[in-house]
């Protein structure tokens, strides 16, 4: 399945030539594995499949209880069409949201770094939202970086693996216009409650944020400072339960810190910006 630098998402056409399987045969087959939105489902995996033996096997991944987006080998993120493999977090509609502060914030040609970026999708955004940015993404997962880079590579996005902030070059300390994170944040008590497409198919490191969510957060928080540009901003993706504590970690780095929520979203944004020259930031 050939996908895709990012770009804006086409139309799917049902009446694609692999469809040897009937639209309503696939319909079926969907429904009766519980597929809500089994219609539009069908339209996607017919077509996105390249041959008739595709699509069926496509349609079994799926009623197996696969992801969508893992089966069809991409995922719509603000307008674009983004490689996900099998093993990398789906981006979320609600981290739109953050995409919109980010960009409201950001000037193009902005140095942006993306942490826990999964499939990049956050920073492709960004980065297509300001038409030019110098982009730099992170994650520790080795298939998130893998497919980071197939779908940052045409905006000359660079994709880091390690630890948050770790595997940065130096020449970016003191020069981020702005850092975007969407961390794990489900306290590891909760895991379990999570839908199976996500607790089976998504890997926990993506997932679990520790004791009450923000352990990843607040590192992202804490570290900061080091690298932020005057006047910098940081905008964390947290759960809105979390997000008091989570700008208390934003406040505590040194950081002016608030709150935005979008209830279209259901999401929540904790923004640090570095203070005025003269106030005490922690680098
Ligand atoms: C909730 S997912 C978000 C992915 C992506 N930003 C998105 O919204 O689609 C969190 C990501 O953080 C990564 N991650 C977890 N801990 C990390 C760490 N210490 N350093 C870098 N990445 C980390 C995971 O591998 C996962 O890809």
């Amino acid at each position: 399945m050939s996908v895709p630098s990012p770009s804006p998402s086409p139309s799917p056409s049902p009446s694609s030539s692999a469809a040897s399987l009937s639209h309503s045969a696939v319909v079926g087959r969907l429904r009766s594995a519980g597929c809500v939105f089994a219609e539009d489902e069908a339209d996607l995996l017919i077509s996105t499949a390249r041959t008739p033996g595709d699509l069926a096997a496509m349609v079994e991944r799926r009623v197996a209880g696969l992801p969508l987006e893992h089966v069809l080998g991409w995922a719509e993120f603000c307008g674009l069409r983004l490689a996900v493999e099998p093993g990398v977090f789906v981006p979320r509609p609600r981290s739109e949201f953050l995409i919109r502060q980010a960009a409201a914030l950001a000037r193009p040609g902005a140095v942006v770094v993306d942490l826990c970026c999964g499939s990049g999708a956050l920073g492709a955004a960004l980065a297509a939202a300001l038409g030019r940015a110098e982009l730099h993404a992170v994650d520790v997962e080795p298939a998130a970086v893998r497919c980071a880079r197939r779908n940052l590579a045409s905006l000359g996005g660079r994709v880091h693996q390690g630890d948050l902030y770790e595997p940065l070059p130096e020449v970016l300390r003191g020069r981020v216009d702005v850092v975007i994170a969407s961390p794990p944040y489900v306290p590891t008590a909760s895991i379990g409650l999570l839908p199976p497409e996500a607790r089976l198919h998504e890997p926990a490191v993506a997932l679990d944020g520790g004791a009450d969510g923000l352990g990843v957060a607040r590192r992202v928080a804490a570290g900061a400072p080091r690298w932020l540009a005057p006047g910098g901003r940081l905008l964390i993706e947290t759960g809105e339960r979390q997000a008091a504590l989570a700008a208390e970690a934003v406040a505590a780095a040194g950081l002016d810190a608030r709150v935005a929520y979008c209830e279209d979203f259901d999401a929540t944004a904790v923004i640090g910006t570095v203070p005025a020259a003269g106030r005490n930031v922690a680098r």
